[in-house]
C-alpha cells in the first residue's frame, strides 16, 4: 500500500486527488490527525488512519503494511519539528516502509538561513541512514504563500518584504501535487534528489512589477527594515518563535538560497509548471 502523512493538509489533498486517478483506492492510506478533515473522501473507498507526528505508537499502528510512504514536511518549527519528523522516519523504518519519498526544500544546506531547510537536510539525512530507498522533492518556495508575504500588497500594490533583491523560482504547490502522485506509482525515482521550482526566478521587486502589469495597481517594493518587519508581524499576534523563524525565511530569500532553477517538474510533469504570470493572473 502507498501511503501520505499529512493527507489533510494542502499539498496532501491535493495529491490524494491525482493519485485516486492512478491506482486502486483500496491502495491508498491517508494518514491524518483529525479525520473530519478528510470528509470529503470518505467516500472514495480510500483508507483514512489516524496519527500524530508526536505519537510513535499511532504512527506505526498507520503505517502498518505500508510499502511506500509519502512523508509529507510537518508544519511545525523548532525542537518539535525535529521530534516529530524523526519520529516518522523511526516508525517507517520499524514498520518495514520500502521507500520514504520526503517532502523538503530546495538546495538544503547545513548553514542554510531558514530554519526549516536546516531541518529538511537533517530529516533527508536520517532517512539516507535509515536505509529505506528515498525520493527527496525539495521543493521551492510555493506560488500560493506569495499572498502571505505580500499581504496587503495583493490589493493595494504596495509590497513591503525584507527581501532586498533576492530571487525565487516559486513553483505551484498543485503542480507539485501531481508530480508526487506520479513519482509515488511509477518506477525509476528510487534514491534520488530532486530540486523542484519553477521554470524561472522572480524577486520582490518583479512581483510588484507583474501586479502593476497585470493588475493595472500602482504597484511598488519595499525593502523594509527587518525591526519594522517584525512589528508589523507582532502586531498580527505571531509568537516570538514564529517571527524569529519567518525572519530566517525573509534572510534566506535575501541571501538567494530559493534562487536555484531545475527543469525536473517539467520532466517529470511533461508539460510547462505553472508561472508566476498565470498564478497573478488567477487571484
Ligand atoms: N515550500 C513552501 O512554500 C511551503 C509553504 C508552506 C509549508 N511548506 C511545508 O510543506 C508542508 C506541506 O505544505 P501544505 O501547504 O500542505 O501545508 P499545510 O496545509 O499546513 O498542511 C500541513 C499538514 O501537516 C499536518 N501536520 C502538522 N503537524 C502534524 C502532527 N503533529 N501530526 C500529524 N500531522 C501533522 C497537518 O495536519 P492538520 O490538518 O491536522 O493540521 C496538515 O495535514 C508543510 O507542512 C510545510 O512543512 C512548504
Amino acid at each position: 500500500m502507498i501511503a501520505i502523512t499529512g493527507a489533510s493538509g494542502q499539498l496532501g489533498q491535493a495529491t490524494l486527488k491525482h493519485l485516486l486517478t492512478k491506482t486502486e483506492p483500496g491502495n491508498i492510506v491517508a494518514i491524518v490527525r483529525d479525520a473530519q478533515k478528510l470528509e470529503s473522501f470518505s467516500g472514495t473507498g480510500i483508507h483514512i488512519r489516524v496519527a500524530d507526528y508526536n505519537d510513535m505508537a499511532s504512527l506505526k499502528i498507520a503505517l502498518t503494511g505500508v510499502e511506500k510512504l509519502l512523508q509529507i514536511s510537518t508544519s511545525s518549527i523548532g525542537e518539535q519539528a525535529a521530534r516529530e519528523e524523526w519520529n516518522v522516519v523511526t516508525a517507517a523504518r520499524l514498520q518495514g516502509v520500502k521507500h520514504i519519498i520526503y517532502t523538503s526544500s530546495v538546495k538544503p544546506q547545513e548553514n542554510h538561513h531558514f530554519l526549516s531547510a536546516r531541518q529538511s537536510l537533517k530529516t533527508e539525512n536520517d532517512i539516507i541512514a535509515s536505509g529505506m530507498t528515498y525520493t527527496f522533492f525539495r521543493n521551492s518556495l510555493y506560488l500560493e504563500t506569495i499572498p502571505q508575504f505580500i499581504g496587503s500588497g495583493l490589493y493595494d500594490g504596495n509590497i513591503q518584504f525584507p527581501a532586498g533583491d533576492g530571487v525565487v523560482s516559486f513553483v505551484s504547490r498543485i503542480d507539485i501535487a501531481e508530480a508526487l502522485s506520479i513519482v509515488m506509482t511509477e518506477k525509476s525515482h528510487e534514491n534520488k534528489a530532486y530540486e523542484i521550482t519553477g521554470a524561472a526566478a522572480f524577486s520582490f521587486q518583479d512581483i510588484a512589477t507583474i501586479l502593476a502589469n497585470e493588475k493595472k495597481l500602482p504597484a511598488t517594493f519595499t525593502d523594509v527594515e527587518e525591526a519594522a518587519m517584525k512589528e508589523q508581524l507582532a502586531e498580527l499576534q505571531m509568537s516570538t518563535a514564529e517571527i524569529d523563524w519567518f525572519m530566517t525565511l525573509a534572510g534566506s530569500v535575501r541571501a538567494n538560497e530559493f534562487s536555484h532553477v531545475d527543469h525536473t517538474l517539467e520532466e517529470i510533469l511533461q508539460r510547462k509548471p505553472t508561472g508566476l504570470i498565470d498564478f497573478i493572473q488567477s487571484i
